[in-house]
């Protein structure tokens, strides 16, 4: 499955959500996460992302942020279509190392 890394926490800028086969995106309130059992690999959200936020569970960044992928996608609501981004994004759109830093 694909999976959404920390790079995605404060900017959400759901881009990814609107084109996904399977609808398998989920809305925390900081980021979104891609349930990797519903996920078909298709791979159509990855270069939708304008931060690169979406990489496959082959890519090194994904390793930490795959079961937290599915554990949140549990408890999240399920997310179709693109919103607007928080008023803040651009601000931490750059901003290396987001979840170890800002949010563990
Ligand atoms: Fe959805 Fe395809 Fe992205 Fe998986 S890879 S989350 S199925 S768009
Ligand atoms: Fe996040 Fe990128 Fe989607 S910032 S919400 S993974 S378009």
């Amino acid at each position: 499955p694909y999976v959404v890394t920390e790079a995605c926490i404060k900017c959400k800028y759901t881009d990814c959500v609107e084109v996904c086969p399977v609808d398998c995106f989920y809305e925390g309130e900081n980021m979104l996460v891609i349930h990797p059992d519903e996920c078909i690999d298709c791979g159509v959200c990855e270069p939708e992302c304008p931060i690169e936020a979406i990489v496959p569970d082959s890519d090194p960044k994904a390793e930490a942020l795959l079961e937290m992928n599915r554990s949140f996608s549990e408890l999240w609501p399920n997310i179709t279509r693109k919103k607007a981004a928080p008023a803040d994004a651009d601000q931490w759109k750059d901003v290396p190392n987001k979840y170890a830093e800002h949010f563990s």
